[in-house]
């Protein structure tokens, strides 16, 4: 079930008496990493109640289309765009024949309608509701629509009779759908991240810094995310929102970034150190704020910092290890050094003297270079590039280890 890792699923449940079975199928999704926003028709919540249903996927259930308050919050549209896939379990014969016919007179059809994610669905009906030739008609139809049905089962039925109709189990309706997504490239793998700068204090109102906006390490999260992977964000001070789906350490200096670095080191598989790291802190903070004194001149007294990337790639057991490196001229030759001097297995370097990219841009285009390899990536957004770069670390990593 490691395909469900970081999925965004829409539950949605309609009226039926497998409804409860949704509950133990949230969980189940829900503990394969799967985030699920749940959906129910009116008849639903007369089988289970909603309360239920939002204690287990941990947010509110959407039940109206026309709900000001929920359309203002994350509407029908949003659900729609939000989802990698659309799965209703139980679908009612209802259902299935509003579905077929392309209404939109409930929320759950309407993201149906609305939604370019794939809809499965789990039938569950009296068996002779099942057999009867409209609903094999309209099975039929839905699956020629691309739309996959999971089952129904055979069996005693909770009416009495037996027969298929039967809502698969939950652990089947949970693989069967995990088998529909394809294994993310960083499945199962566990990323940490820094990002944005780090700020190091001279008394308790002033600090040194620069100007890393930490948009690129925040679209390499998402980017992992995105492949599967479990991702810790280590991030200085920035003004972006935290990415869902992923765990995020705030820290202030650059001694603080290298403790939360460090924590849980020995189960990290990739590092990617995109932080703007200052090289050198205050000896000391001042207890108090510094007061103006009557020289012209004054002096700061400066520490290096510990660089933390060379740290955690001169581990014994270190993960695989990538660096950034921004230059002003020989950007290659002088990122090439530094993949040596601190034991990275990638560096990507970037040009700063440009204008119109590095820092606080939105763009970036960048050179990856590893040992034997120099690959430039032309200008795109950090977000664009955030793809390609997950992507070339992914089968960098699965090259060394292998
Ligand atoms: O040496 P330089 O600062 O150019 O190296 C840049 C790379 O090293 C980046 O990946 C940055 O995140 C990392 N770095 C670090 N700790 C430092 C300085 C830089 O992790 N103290």
């Amino acid at each position: 079930m490691q395909r469900l890792t970081n999925r965004q699923i829409v539950l949605g449940i309609t009226g039926g008496i497998a409804a409860y079975k949704s509950a133990e199928l949230t969980r189940i999704l829900k503990g394969a990493g799967a985030d699920v926003r749940v959906v129910m028709t009116a008849a639903a919540t007369e089988f289970i109640t909603p309360l239920t249903m939002q204690a287990l996927s941990g947010h509110q259930v959407h039940q109206h289309l026309l709900d000001p308050e929920a359309e203002a919050g994350m509407g029908h549209i949003e659900l729609a765009k939000w989802a990698d896939m659309v799965l209703i379990a139980p679908a009612s014969a209802d259902f299935m024949a509003r579905l077929d016919n392309g209404h939109g007179n409930d929320l759950l059809t309407t993201i149906c309608l609305a939604t370019e994610a794939p809809i499965v669905l789990a039938p569950a009906m009296n068996q002779a509701m099942w057999r009867d030739p409209q609903t094999q008609a309209n099975a039929r139809s839905l699956q020629q629509k691309n739309i996959r049905l999971l089952g129904p089962g055979v069996g005693e039925q909770a009416c009495g009779d037996t027969g298929p109709g039967r809502m698969l189990e939950p652990t089947q309706i949970a693989q069967q759908a995990a088998d529909l997504f394809d294994l993310g490239l960083l499945c199962g793998k566990r990323v940490f991240i820094t990002a944005g700068p780090t700020r190091e204090a001279l008394d308790p109102v002033r600090y040194i810094s620069n100007h890393s906006s930490g948009k690129m390490g925040y679209a390499l999260a998402e980017a992992a995310i995105d492949a599967g992977a479990q991702v810790t964000l280590i991030s200085g001070p920035v003004n972006l929102p935290a990415p869902q789906r992923c765990e995020v350490i705030r820290v202030e200096s650059a001694e603080q970034m290298l403790d939360a670095s460090l924590q849980n080191i020995s189960q990290c598989d990739i590092f990617i150190a995109s932080a703007a790291v200052a090289d050198y802190r205050p000896v000391s903070i001042a207890e108090h704020k510094m007061k103006k004194g009557n020289e012209e001149i004054m002096e700061l007294h400066l520490v290096k910092n510990p660089d933390i990337v060379a740290t955690v790639a001169g581990l014994e057991r270190k993960p695989f290890t990538v660096g950034f490196a921004a230059e002003t001229q020989n950007v290659v030759t002088y990122a090439q050094g530094k993949l040596v001097r601190k034991n990275l297995d990638l560096i990507i370097a970037n040009d700063v003297s440009r204008s119109d990219i590095g820092f606080n841009s939105d763009d970036n285009a960048v050179t990856v270079v590893s040992r034997h390899h120099v690959k430039p990536l032309p200008l795109s957004s950090k977000r664009q590039l955030a793809g390609q770069l997950i992507e070339m670390i992914a089968s960098q990593y699965e090259t060394a280890e292998e």
